[in-house]
């Protein structure tokens, strides 16, 4: 077993007994720091960045350096699961990803493959190796994965969507397709989650960034069964599921085989500790809170406090930090949690 000098974060995965509240951002590497921004000039494009092992290795630890965050999360992209699958992105400045080829027929399924961690993605399984050897059990690792639907989104719209109607179209219009896919997306998805897993990610998290563009009769049908397979399938770490906007779907998340569930701001937090009583709980401050004044910070972050209480909690922000935070305001909300 692997000895960690702060294991904060799993024990309060686990539902075991903490000291005080462990705290983490999503989207923490990347976006908000300068050392950050020098790294990526000096790679050249997000994408080298992220397939180039030791500088991923060292944005992945630079929160944890500059911020004082209780785990690190290893630098990459939900994205590079479609590329292994053979579906290759490009990462357009200002615009986001975008897929030049996208799937729209049973023909493209088969087209595709399901991917081979170690020949696919090597890259984020050698950056997660070389993460593990610097942090030398300073802080926990953690592994991630697109939920299958979200992926499914972008390999069928090709690009970011406020609506996603394409996407959703084919669930509407054809359920046959919708089904293939998402289980060739989830067969991938599995094996790579074991795979950084076995590389050294201590706990994993599925986004499932576009769960809130669904019916609740679609979140049933169409993301909740692939996510169940991944959660039931993933046995040697802790799994938290986040479902961004899936208000509605709370009770259903609480009851996978999941350690932790992750709330966004829009979700009250007593309903949610009434919906799902038996889990850990991460989230959920308003990522605009750190636009507020360093006392307006810290008295948000005493509130949510109060509202979770200190034990199977791991707070963090409703979704990832906005790119333009100043990183004071984020070691406000940092310290504040540390403090309280
Ligand atoms: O959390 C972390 O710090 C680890 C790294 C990470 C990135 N993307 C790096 C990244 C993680 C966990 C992600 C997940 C991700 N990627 C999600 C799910 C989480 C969420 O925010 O909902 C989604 C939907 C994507 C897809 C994606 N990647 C988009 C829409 C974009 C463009 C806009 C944006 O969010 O910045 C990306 C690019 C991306 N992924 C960047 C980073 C640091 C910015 C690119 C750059 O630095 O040039």
């Amino acid at each position: 077993m692997e000895l960690l000098q702060n294991d904060l974060l799993l024990r309060a995965a686990r539902g075991e007994k903490t000291e005080r509240v462990p705290v983490w951002m999503m989207r923490q590497a990347g976006r908000i720091l300068a050392e950050y921004r020098a790294v990526r000039e000096k790679a050249g494009s997000f994408i080298q960045l992220a397939t180039t092992p030791e500088l991923a290795a060292e944005v992945t630890i630079q929160p944890v350096d500059l911020l004082g965050v209780d785990a690190a999360i290893i630098f990459s992209d939900i994205l590079v699961v479609p590329e292994a699958m053979g579906l290759p992105y490009e990462m357009e400045e200002k615009r986001g990803p975008v897929f030049p080829k996208v799937v729209k027929s049973m023909a493209d399924i088969d087209q595709l493959r399901i991917a081979d961690p170690e020949a696919d993605l090597g890259y984020v399984l050698n950056a997660i190796r070389i993460v593990k050897k610097e942090l030398n059990g300073r802080v926990p690792l953690i592994g991630f994965a697109g939920a299958p639907f979200t992926i499914f989104c972008y390999m069928t719209e090709g690009k970011g969507s406020k609506t996603f109607s394409v996407a959703k179209k084919a669930l509407y219009a054809d359920p046959e397709f919708s089904h293939k896919l998402l289980q060739k997306i989830t067969d991938s998805t599995i094996l790579y989650l074991k795979a950084q897993i076995a590389a050294g990610a201590n706990l994993v998290q599925i986004f499932d960034s576009w769960a809130g563009i669904l019916s609740p009769t679609q979140y049933r049908e169409y993301s909740l069964p692939y996510i169940k397979q991944i959660c039931d399938a993933i046995t040697e770490v802790p799994v938290t599921v986040f479902a961004k906007g899936a208000f509605f779907a709370r009770k259903e998340i609480g009851e996978l085989s999941c350690e932790v569930v992750g709330l966004d701001w829009n979700m009250d937090i007593e309903e949610s500790r009434q919906l799902i009583p038996t889990k850990t709980l991460q989230g959920n401050l308003d990522p605009c809170v750190l636009y507020s004044s360093f006392n307006q910070i810290e008295k948000e972050v005493r509130k949510m406090l109060d509202a979770f209480g200190n034990q199977r909690y791991i707070a963090n922000l409703g979704h990832g930090v906005y790119p333009d935070t100043d990183p004071d305001k984020v070691r406000c909300f940092i310290n504040a949690v540390k403090s309280y």
